[in-house]
């Protein structure tokens, strides 16, 4: 068995061939001479087998011996042993060769540590033939107890402490855990990790808090080893001593005992300074409120008169750099008097009732009072009464003191409430309404306390509320479509029941929209027979004026102003003339500003009656007979002349002239008839006017009055009961049609 050290590896082949490669070749060829001579002939070799030998076993403590064997059997037909190279693998990496003629080879690993643990193996290489053993796992159990070492041994409040701990046997990666302990209170006081990924220590500072007294550090090293974590028992560092910089702060409340109200309350936190340069702060806190501090000094002093809100719990805090002390203290101090109490039997009162206040103490003790409105004092006694004005509305509270003693009532609000005045009711504009205008109606109470509550009513119904904070006039918006009634009611704070304004009247236009001309009786009038014409509009608002026009005169012919929704205009003898197109045109008020309606166009004929025409024709041909007598005589008279006799001739223009008369006459249709067949020759189209023509004869129009109860008055007008209204009956006598036409037009005449 060979030992050999695993630093002082010593390749015995390698010596060897450095000592070939030296001489000269010659040399060479000499010693491979000697050597075959050694070995004669082809001896023949074999590896039996190989396996490793881990000792004492394949899991070791930390810091035992290890030794790695590995034994080869090798048959061989020479009588010398061969040499054959064995090499050792840790985790696949070739960490030892050696050559040997030996069966075992081993390999000392002296006190096995966490990095020695992995997977070993060997192989034996002889004549191009190799052999490798089985993978055998070697694990190192514990890690060496770590060192730790610390800067100083004697430090003060708010100092440092650095450690250092280390495992020197072991390498890195490590992992430490170290934590301050305090031997006062027996306990880790704190605890920091930290893995050294370098080296195998690490240093960690650690600061030194208030109460730290007496210190110790405790390490522990932990390794990562395969798939396990091998972790040191703990090390314990020497003790630190600490040295306190200044003591806990402590309170002295005085007087001692139980505190009335009224006393001086004196709070006084206190400290000694030991190893500080200077002063701490020092500060007093109530509930987060610093109630007193101060900077130099070892003391901070809180004085006040006692009162009940100053119970309470008190925190004295001391504060250099890292270190802040804190001490805490009840504060209980015995209330002299209750909070007094304001009372008033009612906090909503009228104008001129009797305002009473009343502030009172439970237990009644003696004590000074006083009642404020705001900041003003109005009574120095326990009760204060008078007639409510409408000023004395606000916020009062009182004050009671016995001694120094002064404590404040809660508060009561008063609310004096004057009577609100009548409303008035007015609208934005005295213009008339037109029909679809917004109006603006507003209601005013320009006495009385607000805030006001108003309601507009239209027609008895509530149309909308409003709430006013001052006495300004309360504005409601609406669109009235007829005539129309408002009134508004007001009411407040004040016991007075609501008040009611006047009723605001509220005339609505309807502007004429529409407008339609009509043609009573008929639209082709004989001459001498009437015309009528009947210009309507839509519900608008009187008066009216309808204006009727005939075209092509740029004129109106007829306007009249009327309260009806109609008007008429009759031509009680027509004329040729008044033949033509008619339209008329409405307005009110309302249309001033917009264009006037204008109605449809009507076509009015007017044809000259039969007798009329006969009478024309019988003039025509009188007038030619006349002259064609004339013609005669002229001739005959130059003829008589020539033949001198001219007295024959006035008695045979006479007769001539009668007889064509009475021919005419006996005959008028025809005659009427060949006339209207010239007019229409000339100028009138189709072949109605035919029967027409005969229509004024055999037949004619009378109109009737006809009284209708309108199922609706007329807007704006306010006309009710009866309306003329034309209905054409057809009747034979013209004399009857005339009589009756008579009578509306006096009908008319009267509205
Ligand atoms: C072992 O060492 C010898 C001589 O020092 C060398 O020739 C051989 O290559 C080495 N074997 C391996 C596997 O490194
Ligand atoms: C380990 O080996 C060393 C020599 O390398 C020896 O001195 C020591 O006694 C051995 N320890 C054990 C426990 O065998
Ligand atoms: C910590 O201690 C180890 C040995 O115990 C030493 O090698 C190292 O230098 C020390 N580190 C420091 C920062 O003092
Ligand atoms: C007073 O206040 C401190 C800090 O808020 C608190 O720690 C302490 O418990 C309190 N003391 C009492 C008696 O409430
Ligand atoms: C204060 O003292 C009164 C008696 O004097 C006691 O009833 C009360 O509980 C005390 N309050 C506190 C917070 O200590
Ligand atoms: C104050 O008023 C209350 C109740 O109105 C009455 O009982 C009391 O006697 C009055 N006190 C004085 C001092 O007037
Ligand atoms: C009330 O006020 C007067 C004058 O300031 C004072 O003399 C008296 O002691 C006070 N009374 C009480 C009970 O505080
Ligand atoms: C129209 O009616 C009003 C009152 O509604 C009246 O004053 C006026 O005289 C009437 N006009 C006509 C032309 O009848």
């Amino acid at each position: 068995m060979v030992l050999r050290k695993r630093e002082g590896t010593v390749n015995q082949e390698q010596a060897l061939g450095s000592a070939y490669s030296v001489p000269s070749m010659l040399s060479a060829i000499l010693v491979q001479l000697l050597f075959k001579i050694r070995i004669p002939g082809r001896a023949a070799f074999t590896i039996n087998s190989i396996y490793m030998k881990i000792l004492p076993r394949d899991t070791v403590q930390n810091g035992e011996n290890l030794t790695l064997q590995c034994i080869v059997d090798v048959s061989t037909t020479s009588r010398v042993k061969p040499k054959h190279s064995l090499l050792f693998y840790k985790d696949d990496v070739l960490f030892y060769n050696v050559s040997s003629i030996e069966n075992t080879e081993s390999y000392v690993i002296p006190q096995a540590r966490v990095y020695d643990a992995g997977i070993y193996k060997c192989s034996v290489i002889l004549n191009n033939k190799q052999k490798t053993t089985a993978e055998s796992q070697v694990l190192v159990k514990g890690v060496p107890r770590p060192r730790v070492t610390l800067d100083k041994k004697e430090t003060i409040e708010g100092g440092t402490v650095t450690v250092n701990c280390s495992v020197p046997e072991e390498r890195a990666p490590i992992h430490f855990t170290i934590e301050k302990h305090d031997l006062d209170t027996k306990g880790f006081r704190q605890k920091r990790e930290k893995t050294s990924q370098k080296q195998n220590f690490v240093t960690l500072e650690f600061t030194v808090e208030e109460q730290d007294r007496l210190l110790s550090f405790h390490c522990q090293a932990s390794i990562v080893s395969g798939n396990r974590v091998e972790t040191s028992e703990s090390s314990r560092s020497e003790l630190v001593t600490v040295t306190e910089s200044f003591s806990m702060p402590k309170f002295n409340v005085s007087p001692q005992g139980k505190i009335t109200e009224g006393e001086q309350l004196r709070i006084v936190c206190t400290i000694q300074v030991r190893h500080l340069a200077q002063f701490p702060e020092i500060i007093i806190q109530k509930d987060k409120v610093i109630v007193a501090h101060s900077n130099h000094g070892s003391e901070a002093v809180y004085s006040v008169m006692a009162m009940m809100e100053h119970n309470g719990n008190y925190t004295c805090k001391v504060e250099a750099s890292r270190i802040s002390k804190v001490t805490s203290i009840m504060v209980n101090i015995t209330e002299l008097f209750s909070k007094p109490k304001l009372e008033s039997p009612t906090i909503r009162l009228d104008k001129g009732g009797s305002l009473d206040l009343w502030c009172s103490i439970p237990g009644a003790p003696t004590a000074n009072f006083t009642i404020q409105k705001g900041h003003t004092v109005v009574s120095q006694s326990q009760n204060f009464t008078k007639i409510a004005s409408k000023w004395d509305s606000g916020t009062y509270t009182c004050t009671a003191g016995i001694g120094k003693v002064v404590k404040k009532s809660n508060t009561v609000q008063i609310a004096v409430c004057e009577m609100l005045s009548k409303p008035k009711i007015f609208r934005d504009s005295k213009s008339e309404v037109i029909k679809g205008q917004a109006i603006e109606v507003s209601c005013q109470s320009s006495d009385g306390t607000s805030p006001i509550f108003y309601q507009l009513f239209k027609a008895n119904n509530v149309l909308k509320s409003h709430n006013m904070s001052s006495n300004e006039p309360a504005v409601f918006k609406d669109n009235p479509t007829k005539d129309v009634e408002y009134y508004c009611i007001v009411d407040n704070c004040h016991s007075h029941t609501k008040m009611v304004s006047e009723v605001l009247r509220v005339k609505v236009i309807a502007p004429v929209e529409e407008v339609k001309l009509s043609i009573l009786l008929t639209e082709v009038v004989e001459t001498g027979k009437p015309i009528v014409l009947r210009c309507s509009v839509n519900n608008a608002s009187g008066p009216i004026t309808y204006t009727f026009y005939r075209e092509k005169e740029g004129k109106p012919f007829y306007q009249v102003i009327s309260n009806e929704t109609q008007a008429i205009w009759h031509e009680s003898q027509a004329s040729k003339e008044q033949e033509g197109q008619y339209y008329c045109t409405a307005s009110n008020r309302a249309n001033l500003a917009k264009k006037v309606p204008q109605s449809n166009a009507l076509t009015v004929r007017v044809f000259l009656s039969p007798w009329k025409k006969g009478l024309i024709a019988v003039v025509i041909i009188g007038v030619i007979i006349a002259l064609l007598i004339l013609g005669a005589r002229c001739y005959f008279l130059k003829k008589a002349k020539a033949k001198q006799n001219p007295v024959a001739m006035p008695r045979l223009g006479a007769p001539l002239l009668n007889s064509n008369n009475e021919k005419m006459l006996s005959d008028p249709n025809t005659e009427a008839n060949r006339h209207y067949g010239y007019s229409e020759d000339v100028g009138n189209h189709a072949m109605k006017p035919i029967n027409e023509n005969k229509e004024p004869l055999t037949s004619d129009v009378e109109y009737t009055e006809v009284e209708v109860t309108s199922p609706e008055p007329h807007q704006g007008l306010g006309t009710k009961g009866t309306e003329t209204v034309y209905s054409e009956i057809r009747k034979a006598d013209p004399d009857f049609v005339e009589n009756r036409y008579s009578r509306t037009e006096g009908s008319l005449d009267g509205t």
